[in-house]
């Protein structure tokens, strides 16, 4: 079997991944920071040990600035929910998730926030600052913008977006979902107030693990109370990080494997990941642009501007066809809307879908090769 579907999660993992979690099952059984025993001092001291990776890896001040979620999406949903107030006004790109365009359209129901959606330019950041500076108005309280498409791979600038909210003195979210382990991420240096992330993509760790990294958490309330195994004689939630953010009992597996995805992410080098994918990204690109029946939709992915991952269609056929013949061919892939029907209005893609190849550190040419052929079979 062939795994084209890193861009939902990466397939497979490491072996010091599934070591870490397998260990974690014998090693660290207790809850970190409830009871004070030797077990779940070990426990604690692991969950620590992987904010400090995390820490590390992305520019973080002190590990308390890492609070582990479930995935990206609680952690959005934590700051869009957490920070915005009846009657704010939100900048976001064309190109969200539903992680993000869901949160905001209920808020918009229930308290009355509004949104202006900042038109994206693939490969003209000039423009697309533009887009994002003339979105801005006088109740504008928050910028969101995905630092790289799962749809399309369009990178977006968002130092330069952070720059540009920090002169309106607007705070910016950022959705690392696709980037985080793929591109440089500095949380002081990018200016990036918000950063969330997928433990389970690029970081190589298992599913159900996530991020929320930032310095501002005193501008956040929380949307999710309970037991933190501090000042427990109080009703309300704890004012520091990271325990305002991490009530209930830990994903303690996930956690270890994250920090042994984060600690193979550095290992490796985040630029020669990012170069092994974009290799084979270019070459499948190359090739499938020979072959007429094929719709690309964006520019040949390049390393300013995309991260590896390719979008395609084949003739008019809906994007599940060509699935779920890939599927049967043993090729896995994902096909369809991908979560994120605003990039597909953006590609005029919302009746079809499309096919998405999003490769791993463990892709090969040979099996671009045979995704290739497979391909010219339809
Ligand atoms: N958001 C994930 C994807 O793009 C699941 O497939």
């Amino acid at each position: 079997m062939i795994y084209f579907d890193n861009s939902a999660t990466t397939y497979p993992k490491p072996y010091m991944v599934n070591n870490a979690v397998a260990l974690s099952m014998k090693k660290f059984g207790a809850n970190p920071g409830r009871s004070g025993h030797k077990l779940s001092r070990n426990s604690s001291r692991e969950v620590q040990r992987c904010r400090e990776v995390a820490c590390e890896l992305f520019g973080v001040g002190s590990p308390e600035n890492v609070a582990f979620t479930l995935n990206c999406t609680q952690a959005l949903n934590m700051v869009i929910k957490g920070f915005l107030k009846p009657g704010d006004h939100v900048v976001t790109s064309c190109l969200e998730h539903n992680a993000v365009m869901r949160p905001l359209s209920k808020l918009e129901k229930t308290i009355g926030i509004n949104y202006t959606i900042a038109k994206i330019y693939p490969e003209d950041n000039n423009k697309t600052v533009d887009s994002f500076r003339n979105a801005i108005n006088s109740s504008t309280k928050l910028i969101i913008c995905t630092h790289a498409s799962n749809v399309l791979g369009v990178k977006l600038p968002v130092e330069r977006i952070a720059a540009l909210a920090h002169i309106y003195k607007l705070p910016i979210l950022v959705d690392g979902a696709q980037s985080a382990g793929l591109t440089t991420i500095d949380v002081q240096k990018m200016g990036i107030d918000f950063l969330c992330l997928a433990g389970h993509k690029g970081l190589y760790g298992p599913m159900g693990t996530g991020m929320l990294i930032t310095n501002k958490h005193e501008m956040l309330d929380t949307i999710i109370e309970g037991g933190t195994g501090t000042d427990s004689m109080k009703l309300c939630q704890p004012k520091i990080m990271p325990q305002k953010f991490e009530s209930g009992t830990p994903n303690i597996p996930g956690i270890c494997g994250l920090r042994a995805g984060m600690e193979f992410v550095k290992s490796k080098g985040i630029n020669n990941i990012f170069n092994h994918e974009l290799k084979l990204m270019q070459y499948l690109y190359d090739n499938l642009n020979q072959i007429s029946s094929v719709k690309l939709y964006m520019p040949r992915p390049s390393k300013d501007y995309f991260v590896p991952l390719i979008s395609f269609n084949v003739k008019d056929y809906i994007s599940d066809k060509v699935g779920k013949f890939l599927d049967k061919n043993e090729i896995e892939v994902r096909a369809g809307l991908h979560c994120a029907p605003s990039a597909h209005e953006f590609a005029g893609t919302l009746e079809t879908g499309t096919v998405r190849i999003s490769p791993s550190v463990f892709n090969t040419k040979q099996e671009v090769d045979r995704l290739i052929s497979t391909i010219k079979r339809i």
